[in-house]
C-alpha cells in the first residue's frame, strides 16, 4: 500500500526521500510524488514545491529532471507512493496534496471515511478542490483549522476524522517543523544525528539510522531539527519507546538474484533454519516458544482455536487448523479476517485467536483481532515484522524470523508461518497428550525440512521447463486433498498474482462437483499427490482429469513409480510426515509461478494492482 518517507535535517532532502521511496516500492503503488520545502535567503517562511506523476517512480524522476535539473532545494521534504483508493490513477490525484489557504502540504496512507461530509463543509467555507481524493479533504481541513500552530491544527483536524491514516504534514509558515501522525496505518520515526527520517517501514530508514520508534494509534509527533515531541490527538503527552532496528541493509538488497521473489524462494532453507533455531529440542521431544510460554496453561486448557488472516496468511492458517485438530486435538477453525470481523462471531470461554500475518499491518486481520479481544479471547500473533501493529496488539506471539519479505508474492513468509504453526501445534500437543516419541519424530522431520527444500530447489531448471510448456495456457487448476488442499489454494494464488493467469485451487474431490466442466484439451492441472492418507483418492482424481484431456503436473514423493504413468509431468519432493508436507509441496508451485510470470514478461516484484501490505479494510 501507499509508501511514506519524510526527512527533516540539514542535508538536501530530495535524494534521501527518493532513495527511501525506492525501498518502499515493493509495497505496491500506482503513482508517486515528492514535496520539498526551501527557505529563500532572508525569509522566515518557506516555499513548498510539489512534483507528482502517475506510474512508476522512474516517471517521477524524469519529471523532476525536467522541472528541477539540479534537484528541488531544501532540507525538509516528503515523498509518497500512492495505491489508489479514492479517485483514479492520475497526476492530480497523486500525493502530496496542498491546501488553498495556509501553505499546508500532506501525504497520507489510509482512508478518511467521512471525507464526503467534510468536503461539503469545506466547500461551503469556500475551499476549491482539484483532486478526487480523501487526502485533499484532510489537507484542506488542516489548512482551515490552522491558526499559526501546525501541530495544533493537525491534532484538531484528526479529531474530526474517522478512518485510517498515517500522515506527514508540513507548512510554509513553519519551515522547521514536520508533523506526523498515525491511526491504523503504520508509521515510524527514525532518529539520526540532528536529522529525522519518517517512513512507513524500517526499510526506508535503515540506511540512515538504527534508532527508531513506531507511532501508536492517535499519536501525533511534532519534529523539528532540534528534537521531537509526541502527544495524542487530544494533546496529551506520550513517551514513545525508542528501539534498535535489527534489519540488515543486505537483507533488503537483491544481491545476485534477478528478483526479490526469486531470492526469497531460494532463501527458504536458511529462513526456516532461523525460524527453528533454539526452538526445537529433539532429545526432550519438546518445542520451546519463549513468546507464548507465559500462556502455556491457557493453551493447554484452550477449548477452541480460531486462526485468522488474509491471502497467503489465511492459507497457512488453514494448514494450522488441520494440524491443531489432528495433532493437538483441539477444535480449530481458520477464517478470513474480513469475514470473521463482521459476522458477529461467537467467542466462548477459553478461545484462543491466532492472527497470522507477514506484515503485521493488514487492516482486516487487525480488525478481526480487535473484535476477538473485545469478546474475551486470548490473542496470539504469528507475525514476521517485529514491533508491527498485530505484534503489539496481541497478548503473546511467535515471530517467523524469516527476514524482510520484499517480493509482493509471499513465499518465505508462507513456509515460515506453517513452520511456526507446526511448532505451536507441538507446543500444545505435548502438553495435552502427545508422547515424547511422537513429538521427537515430528521434530526430526521439522529439522529435515531446510535440507529437503534445498533438494527441491536443485530441480529449478526442470521446473522452469514445466512452466515453459504451459505458460501460454490461460486457465489452470491446482488440486490437493487434506493438508495439501490449502497448499493448492496457495499455488493458484501465486500463479494469479504475478503471471495474471486465471487459476483455481480447490480440494481435489470438489473438482467433479462442477469445475470438471472446465477441463478441455491440454488444460494444465497441478495435482499435489505426495504420499499420504488420501494418495489413492488423489490418483483417482488424476485419472478423471486425464480422461478429459487435461495435462497433469504432479507433485509427488520421491520413489513413487505409479505417478510417472499417471501424469504428463512429475516434480518429486523428498518424503516427509504428511502434516508437514505443505512446506515442501509449495516450493515447486512457487517456482512454476515465478518462471511463468518471467516468461510472460511480467515484473514479478511489482505485479499490477497488488499491494504487499493492505492497510485498508
Ligand atoms: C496482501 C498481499 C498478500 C498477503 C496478504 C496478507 O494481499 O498481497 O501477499 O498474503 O496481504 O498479508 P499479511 O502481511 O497480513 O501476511
Amino acid at each position: 500500500m501507499c509508501g511514506i518517507v519524510a526527512y527533516i535535517g540539514t542535508k538536501p532532502a530530495q535524494p534521501i526521500i527518493l532513495e527511501g521511496l525506492k525501498r518502499l516500492e515493493y509495497r505496491g503503488y500506482d503513482s508517486a510524488g515528492i514535496a520539498v520545502l526551501s527557505v529563500p535567503s532572508g525569509s522566515k517562511t518557506g516555499q513548498v514545491k510539489v512534483v507528482k506523476k502517475a506510474g512508476r517512480i522512474a516517471n517521477l524522476e524524469a519529471e523532476l529532471k525536467n522541472v528541477a535539473p539540479a534537484g528541488l532545494p531544501g532540507t525538509l521534504g516528503m515523498a509518497h507512493t500512492r495505491w489508489a483508493t479514492h479517485g483514479g490513477v492520475t497526476d492530480l490525484n497523486a500525493h502530496p496534496h496542498r491546501d488553498d489557504k495556509a501553505g499546508i502540504c500532506v501525504i497520507h496512507n489510509g482512508i478518511i471515511e467521512n471525507y464526503a461530509a467534510l468536503k461539503t463543509y469545506l466547500q461551503e467555507k469556500g475551499h476549491r478542490f482539484i483532486s478526487e481524493t480523501d487526502t485533499e479533504v484532510l489537507t484542506m481541513l488542516i489548512g482551515e483549522l490552522y491558526e499559526g500552530d501546525l501541530e495544533a491544527a493537525v491534532q484538531a483536524a484528526l479529531r474530526e476524522v474517522t478512518g485510517a491514516y498515517a500522515i506527514c504534514v508540513m507548512c510554509e509558515n513553519e519551515p522547521d517543523t514536520l508533523v506526523v501522525a498515525r491511526k491504523g496505518a503504520p508509521l515510524m520515526v527514525g532518529i539520526g544525528a540532528g536529522e529525522y527520517i519518517v517512513a512507513s517501514d524500517a526499510s526506508a530508514i535503515i540506511a540512515h539510522t538504527t534508532q527508531a520508534f513506531p507511532l501508536d494509534d492517535y499519536n501525533v509527533v511534532k519534529i523539528t531539527r532540534q528534537g521531537f515531541r509526541t502527544s495524542t490527538t487530544s494533546n496529551i503527552a506520550v513517551n514513545p519507546k525508542v528501539m534498535q532496528l535489527e534489519l540488515d541493509l543486505e537483507e533488503i538488497e537483491l544481491g545476485t538474484y534477478e528478483h526479490f521473489m526469486q531470492k526469497e524462494i531460494f532463501e527458504q532453507p536458511q529462513s526456516l533454519r532461523n525460524t527453528f533455531r533454539g526452538r526445537l529440542q529433539k532429545d526432550d521431544g519438546k518445542v520451546v516458544l519463549g513468546g507464548v510460554s507465559n500462556f502455556a496453561k491457557e493453551l493447554v486448557r484452550a477449548k477452541r482455536v480460531i486462526l485468522t488472516g488474509q491471502g497467503t496468511a489465511l492459507h497457512a492458517a488453514m494448514i494450522g487448523e488441520y494440524m491443531l485438530e489432528d495433532l493437538a486435538k483441539v477444535p480449530a477453525v481458520a477464517e478470513y479476517a474480513s469475514e470473521f470481523r463482521y459476522r458477529n462471531p461467537i467467542i466462548e470461554d477459553q478461545t484462543v485467536v491466532v492472527a497470522v500475518s507477514q506484515s503485521g499491518e493488514t487492516a482486516d486481520t487487525l480488525a478481526a483481532l480487535t473484535e476477538a479481544k473485545e469478546r474475551g479471547a486470548l490473542s496470539l500473533g504469528v507475525v514476521n515484522v517485529v514491533g508491527s501493529s498485530i505484534a503489539r496488539e496481541t497478548d503473546a506471539g511467535v515471530y517467523l524470523r524469516v527476514g524482510p519479505e520484499i517480493g509482493v508474492a509471499s513465499t518465505k513468509a508462507f513456509t515460515g508461518q506453517v513452520a511456526v504453526l507446526a511448532m505451536l501445534t507441538l507446543f500444545m500437543a505435548r502438553r495435552r497428550h502427545m508422547s515424547t516419541d511422537a513429538c521427537t519424530r515430528l521434530i526430526e522431520d521439522l529439522e529435515s525440512i531446510p535440507g529437503k527444500i534445498e533438494r527441491i530447489l536443485e530441480q529449478d531448471a526442470a521446473i522452469k521447463k514445466v512452466a515453459e510448456r504451459y505458460c501460454e495456457r490461460e486457465n489452470w487448476l491446482f488440486l490437493g486433498r487434506g493438508y495439501n488442499y490449502p497448499t493448492a489454494l496457495e499455488g493458484a494464488l501465486k500463479l494469479k498474482e504475478i503471471s495474471y493467469i486465471h487459476a483455481e485451487g480447490m480440494p481435489a474431490a470438489e473438482m467433479k462437483h462442477g469445475p470438471i466442466a472446465l477441463i478441455n484439451d491440454g488444460m494444465p492441472a497441478v495435482f499435489i499427490a505426495n504420499r499420504g492418507r488420501q494418495y489413492d483418492k488423489v490418483m483417482s482424481n488424476i485419472a478423471e482429469v486425464r480422461a478429459r484431456g487435461g495435462h497433469v503436473i504432479a507433485i509427488a514423493t520421491e520413489g513413487d513409480k505409479e505417478i510417472k504413468k499417471a501424469a504428463e509431468d512429475v516434480i518429486f519432493i523428498p518424503d516427509i510426515a504428511e502434516q508437514l508436507s505443505p512446506m515442501l509441496t509449495v516450493i515447486p508451485m512457487q517456482l512454476i509461478a515465478y518462471h511463468a510470470a518471467v516468461l510472460r514478461g511480467h515484473d514479478v516484484d511489482k505485479p499490477r494492482n497488488l499491494a504487499k501490505s493492505v492497510t485498508v479494510e
